[in-house]
């Protein structure tokens, strides 16, 4: 399981159900899904049924070191129990304190495999009361998009420190009342953009700083899959307006617009977008198929991006120098990056690290912001630019015409 969205879009869990009927059948709620229009999913947060990704650990990880933040995880969705719940326990600094879940029977489960006390395993409804648990001194939203504002603000409300998932929410006003939110508390919110802490990712950065392709000229990236609604609650709310906004853009092609702008160590000037909606599709009557856009930065260089729920996967970044290609295939996985540079005729491989330390090395840097008071990293204010070049994009392709940033 190596893609950065979530579900396996490699297939093989999803033509295992195909073939047993599994997933439809053993759920009257996926059946439902299956064949509801995608605005039936309500923009709340509210329970859902165990994700079809995601395992828990054999043994309940050891009790936490003197000094380890205790984290609350909000939704227990595919990344959650993949990916946020287990970087969690294995980081040094951090380690799971409590669970918040509309479904309790999987709470309790996931409570149980972590070690989490009975009385740490909170719903949406209970929530407000994590105010007085001090076991929990920092809260993981890893809810829908659409859920991200509106649950970080309860969060400050509660006095806990915010580690966001991405994108960091629907658009720039609430990411400005997430970051004021933050102020208002004098609590850390970090958005989890897990590629700052990628080994692959960060050499490539690193190479470009140093020059390794000469000028940027150009910066290409591609971010797809196909959706598949059927046999995967994960992929339901993602065709949600109200909860995925437009769509590939915010959750996949915003890998390849991070990418580009940490390449490329610049803030773009302007962006061209164009949208696609395929029509009598009915994953996409309400979020777009594919967005394209062509992204300008100062220098000259420029950006083309594509991102599509409705293509086959890939996942790229390949950077045109002056003097040299740097071609990442897969660029930005949660595992199994590939790299290579050519220049002048010469093609070398590089492997700069194992992919899988992102996620606790992500924590384990939100840690120690939090105990030292540094920076943080990926702040919410690197999450609203992110938000404010997306939502430029989308205002492009709606007006037809480029959009000064
Ligand atoms: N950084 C990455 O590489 C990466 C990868 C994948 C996803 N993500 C981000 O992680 C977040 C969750 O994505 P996911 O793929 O884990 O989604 P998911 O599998 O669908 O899980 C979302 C969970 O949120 C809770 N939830 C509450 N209200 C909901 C509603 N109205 N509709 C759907 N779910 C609701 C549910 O948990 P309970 O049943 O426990 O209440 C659900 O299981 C998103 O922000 C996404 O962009 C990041």
């Amino acid at each position: 399981m190596t893609d950065p969205t979530g579900p396996d879009h490699s297939g093989s869990r999803r033509r295992f159900l195909q073939l047993t009927g599994a997933g439809v059948a053993a759920s009257p709620w996926l059946a439902a899904c299956a064949t509801a229009a995608p605005s039936a999913i309500p923009a709340r947060a509210m329970g859902m049924p165990w994700p079809d990704w995601g395992t828990l650990p054999e043994e309940v990880p050891p009790p936490p070191k003197p000094g380890s933040v205790g984290v609350a995880v909000v939704g227990l969705g595919g990344y959650a129990i993949g990916k946020a719940l287990p970087a969690l326990a294995t980081a040094e600094g951090t380690h799971v304190a409590a669970v918040v879940s509309g479904n309790p029977e999987k709470a309790a489960k996931v409570a149980a495999a972590y070690g989490v006390p009975e009385d740490a395993v909170y719903s949406y409804e209970t929530f407000a009361q994590i105010a007085n648990d001090d076991r929990v001194e920092a809260v993981y939203i890893v809810l829908p998009t659409g859920l991200h504002a509106e649950w970080t603000e309860l969060a400050f409300a509660a006095g806990k420190h915010v580690i966001c998932e991405k994108p960091m929410a629907l658009n720039a006003g609430e990411c400005a009342r997430m970051i004021a939110a933050s102020e208002a508390a004098n609590r850390k919110l970090m958005i989890a953009y897990r590629c700052h802490f990628e080994p692959y990712n960060l050499k490539a950065t690193e190479l470009m700083r140093a020059g390794a392709v000469g000028a940027i000229r150009s910066i290409e990236t591609a971010n797809n899959y196909s959706a598949n609604r059927a046999h995967n609650p994960s992929n339901d709310w993602r065709l949600v307006k109200a909860l995925a906004g437009g769509g590939p853009l915010e959750d996949y092609g915003l890998y390849g617009l991070q990418a580009a702008l940490y390449l490329s160590g610049e803030v773009p000037v302007s962006v061209r977008g164009w949208t696609e909606q395929v029509p009598n599709d009915p994953r996409f009557t309400e979020v777009f198929s594919t967005v394209k856009a062509e992204i300008t930065f100062p220098s000259g260089a420029v950006t083309k991006l594509v991102t599509s729920y409705n293509a086959d996967n890939l996942n790229m970044v390949k950077v045109t120098g002056s003097d040299g290609i740097l071609l990442m295939e897969p660029a930005t996985y949660y595992d199994g990056n590939a790299m290579k540079l050519l220049k002048g005729g010469t093609e070398e491989v590089l492997m700069p690290g194992d992919s899988n330390l992102q996620f606790s090395r992500m924590v384990q840097h939100f840690a120690e912001a939090i105990r030292t008071g540094a920076a943080i990293k990926t702040p919410g204010e690197m999450g609203l630019r992110d938000i404010r070049l997306v939502e430029a994009i989308h205002r492009s392709a709606a007006m037809g015409e480029v959009v000064a940033v």
